[in-house]
């Protein structure tokens, strides 16, 4: 293979627009087009307002102004930069099937298998094909038979490149990965296929950080490193459950059992729920796969990640619901945050639209304020979930009107602004008694409560 001078990413999304940005200004000498079937999305990542960008996420925008026009172009012409480029990297949506065999449960290759088909009556010439998307178990080996059953004579080789950036830190993790993985071919046009994409990597990623594995153990990695991350949330999120029953505070027991070296103090804070396009997928995935294998135990063991999520936000809602009396019909009930964390403007399973359904179904008036979630997603996500939004739903600008004459207010994601709101003002414009919901654990409960708020914190006593 000779030196990688083309590349193009298909799918402008949370994945390939950040990955993309970041090959770019670190390989000034690769031109990179990043391809989307969809226009609009092109031109908002074309918007010469930087602040316009499809998605937010802290460094992006000046990385993009940095390398945009120069070696980094969005365009909707997808066969040409296919036919140009010497690596194709497929970066689309792989979301959970809606619909027929492994409905709720398997992915939906459908837009990956579009992407091979595409490639195949493309390309002219031989062609590396990346996986980047989470996808299952040797779907390499599905892209590949469709890439080999052409007869155009042009020859593929197929990676799995995982990618573990989290949103909101997706610059940082890709400026300095923990690792990269890249899975080929055991044989030498494999070897030289990994290798020219490790080439690339190796612009600013140290060599002993890339690995090198066969394409299943690669694809199963990746799988199994969000299985292991969402069970650790779903773990102290159960263990949230039982302070609140018995006085313990979760804070406390988190920092006490990750000080163990071998449990370690990442991924062990308590929220309303796990949220964001990969974990529940890839555990329902999982799942899938282990049923399809005939592996009945190994299956349940691991639903019961997304089992425990599901009871986590269920009870957020029920909590409020009873908290107030047992019923939340008529009243005004703010939400402060709707991304699924903090720094992103990804909604994807967020869980603050399940815990806004939940209020809708009891008659709550549902009163919205995230800084970076625009009016028409929070819609969007409670229309998908078969919610009237017409009626009980309001958004706002200010995290001090959506509170005004509120009864209660819940925190359902840990953006930093909200430490520092003028908690003093919201309370006196709250009708009274006046209720927190924190479901972040972000506030500090003493202070709270003495300014006059009942107050319940995910994984602490109450303080009614
Ligand atoms: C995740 C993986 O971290 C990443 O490696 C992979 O590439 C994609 O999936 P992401 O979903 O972007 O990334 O964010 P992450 O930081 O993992 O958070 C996922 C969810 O878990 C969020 O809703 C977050 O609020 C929640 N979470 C995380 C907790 O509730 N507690 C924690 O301690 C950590
Ligand atoms: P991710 O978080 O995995 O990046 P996104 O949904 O943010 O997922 O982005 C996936 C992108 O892939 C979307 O912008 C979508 O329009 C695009 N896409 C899906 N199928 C195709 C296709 N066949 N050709 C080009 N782009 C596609």
């Amino acid at each position: 293979m000779s030196t990688i001078t083309n590349i193009c990413c298909i799918g402008a999304g949370y994945v390939g627009g950040p990955t993309m940005a970041v090959i770019a200004q670190k390989c000034p000498h690769i031109k990179v087009n990043v391809v989307d079937v969809n226009p609009e999305r092109i031109a908002a990542w074309n918007d010469v307002n930087l602040e316009n960008l499809p998605i937010y996420e802290p460094g992006l925008a000046e990385m993009v102004g940095e390398s945009r026009g120069r070696n980094l172009f969005f365009s909707t012409q997808i066969e040409q930069a296919i036919n140009n480029a010497q690596i194709i990297f497929i970066s689309v949506n792989t979301p959970t099937k809606t619909y027929g065999k492994g409905k709720g449960m398997a992915a939906d290759l459908k837009f990956v298998e579009l992407c091979a088909r595409q490639i195949a009556s493309t390309s002219s010439e031989n062609k590396i094909v990346v996986e980047k998307s989470t996808l299952p178990v040797r779907t390499a080996q599905a892209i590949k038979n469709i890439l080999d059953n052409t007869g155009t004579g042009v020859k593929y080789q197929v990676l799995s490149n995982p990618e573990f950036l989290a949103e909101g830190t997706a610059i940082q993790d890709l400026l300095e990965p923990d690792r990269v993985l890249i899975g080929g071919e055991e044989n030498p046009e494999g070897k030289n296929a990994i290798e020219a994409l490790a080439s690339i990597y190796a612009n600013w990623v140290p060599r002993e950080k890339i690995l090198q594995t066969n394409v299943w153990s690669s694809e199963l990695s990746k799988l199994t490193a969000n299985a292991f991350l969402a069970q650790r949330v779903s773990s102290i999120n159960s263990i949230s459950a039982l302070c609140e029953k018995t006085g313990a505070n979760i804070d406390e027991v988190a920092k006490a059992i990750g000080m163990d070296k071998r449990i370690g103090d990442k991924f062990l804070k308590a929220s309303v729920g796990f949220g964001g396009s990969c974990f529940q997928k890839d555990i329902l995935n999982l799942v899938y796969i282990c049923r399809s294998l005939n592996l009945q135990h190994v299956a349940d063991y691991w639903e019961q990640v997304k089992t425990i999520n599901d009871y986590q936000k269920q009870r957020f809602a029920d909590n409020i619901i009873q908290t107030l009396y047992n019923t939340v019909s008529g009243k005004k009930i703010a939400l402060l945050g709707w991304a699924f964390k903090k720094d992103t403007n990804d909604t994807r399973e967020t869980p603050a639209m399940y815990v806004a359904k939940e209020l809708i179904d009891d008659q709550a008036e549902i009163h919205v304020y995230d800084p970076k979630v625009t009016k028409q997603q929070i819609i969007n996500d409670l229309e998908y979930l078969g919610v009237d939004t017409q009626k009980n739903l309001h958004i706002h600008s200010s995290p001090y009107t959506a509170s005004e004459k509120a009864h209660a207010v819940a925190i359902l994601t840990e953006w930093d602004e909200f430490k520092s709101l003028k908690w003093e003002q919201i309370y006196s414009e709250m009708l009274k008694p006046a209720f927190i919901f924190d479901g972040r654990s972000i506030l500090d409960m003493q202070k709270i409560k003495q300014i006059g708020f009942k107050v319940y914190c995910i994984g602490k006593e109450p303080m009614f």
